[in-house]
């Protein structure tokens, strides 16, 4: 791990130890995780019988009923309850179960991911995502960002880190989670603390041990050809493209207030401001911002998005539910 990151290995050790055997490949679908959730659920009636209750005297007393017999009482539960049920009951739980996981990774995140740190938590998504290659099968959404802060591209990005360290911390102290999970929410919550859409990802990314290869992320000073088929390489359409590049509304590239989730990227790109010479209108966005505009394809996009707000947070959602699923493994729950 990289000493910039000024990040206690204790931290990284625990959720980025992983076999290989345990990595399921990218872009889960509904049913997956349907899936997951339900073989999660199965698993508790047996737990249920070693846990420790409360008699009617208050004393604590171990659950008396064996595995053999919780063994038993599992497999008839299902005959003596209609199927569904029996699988609306288990889902429910589970689904129950995951939800405070996740209500508990959101609020600590919400404590330090202020209006001020969303931009640079959000550029965090792309930097460990957007290494993703779908050829290769490698990089990818797997916490690798940590171990690669001395490349220039993610200068500066250590800070915004520290900042989701801190909620790390508090949430391991509880139950374990991936530098890829904090990111993922991380990014969310600073959409939706900036006025953006409301984004629910789903939770269970591994993190990788070792960093991703490098040159993988899209340089500035690509032409709108050379960003589309960069995105490409990723899985992602020039639609996606553009409605990501939407995240360049946050910060100081001079798209309308530097905190404000809103389609004023759009708007502003419309104008082409950095063809003016008055000003600082020149510094305005990045060479990447002035290209997608020059290309048709992705000017459709823009002059939609620039129109309809509510379609570009629809959209920029759907892409980055997608980013933050690239090139992830999972957990087996
Ligand atoms: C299309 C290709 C992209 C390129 C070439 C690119 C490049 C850059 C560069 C050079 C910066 C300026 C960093 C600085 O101020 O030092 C930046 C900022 C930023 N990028 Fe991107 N980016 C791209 C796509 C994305 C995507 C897909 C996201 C997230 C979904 C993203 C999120 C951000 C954010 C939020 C900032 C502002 C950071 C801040 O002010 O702290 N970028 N990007």
């Amino acid at each position: 791990m990289s000493s910039s990151a000024g990040l206690s290995s204790s931290s990284l050790s625990s959720s980025s130890t992983f076999t290989s055997s345990k990595f399921k490949s990218q872009f889960p679908s509904v049913s997956r995780r349907y899936s997951l959730l339900t073989v999660e659920s199965r698993a508790r009636p047996f737990t249920a019988c070693s846990s420790t209750t409360h008699n009617t005297s208050g004393k604590i007393h171990h659950c008396s009923l064996s595995r053999r017999r919780g063994l038993a009482f599992t497999a008839t539960l299902p005959f003596l309850l209609p199927l569904h049920e029996f699988i609306d009951d288990v889902s429910a739980k589970a689904v129950e179960s995951g939800q405070s996981e996740y209500l508990r990774i959101k609020e600590e995140i919400r404590k330090v991911v202020t209006k001020g740190k969303a931009a640079g938590v959000l550029r965090l998504v792309f930097h460990d995502a957007g290494t993703f290659e779908m050829d290769e099968n490698s990089g990818g959404m797997n916490g690798s960002i940590i171990c690669e802060l001395e490349r220039p591209e993610n200068a500066g990005l250590n800070k915004s880190l520290k900042v989701l360290e801190k909620a790390k911390k508090e949430v391991d102290a509880i139950q374990s989670v991936s530098w890829a999970d904090m990111i993922a929410v991380g990014g969310a919550e600073a959409v939706s603390v900036c006025g953006g859409p409301k984004i629910h990802v789903a939770l269970g990314r591994l993190d990788s041990a070792e960093p991703d290869p490098e040159g993988k992320l899209p340089q500035e000073s690509l032409d709108a050809s050379g960003l589309k088929q960069c995105f490409q390489r990723k899985g992602f359409s020039t639609q996606e493209l553009v409605a990501l590049s939407g995240a360049h509304t946050l910060g100081s590239k001079g798209f309308g207030s530097p905190v404000a989730f809103d389609n004023s990227y759009f708007k502003i790109l419309l104008e082409k401001p950095w063809k003016s010479s008055a000003g600082m209108s020149s510094m305005i966005g990045l060479p990447s911002d002035h290209a997608i505009v020059e290309d048709d394809e992705c000017l459709r996009w823009i002059t939609k998005y620039a129109d309809n707000q509510n379609m570009f947070f629809e959209d920029f959602k759907n892409a980055y539910i997608k980013l933050v699923n690239s090139g992830a493994r999972w957990k087996i729950k």
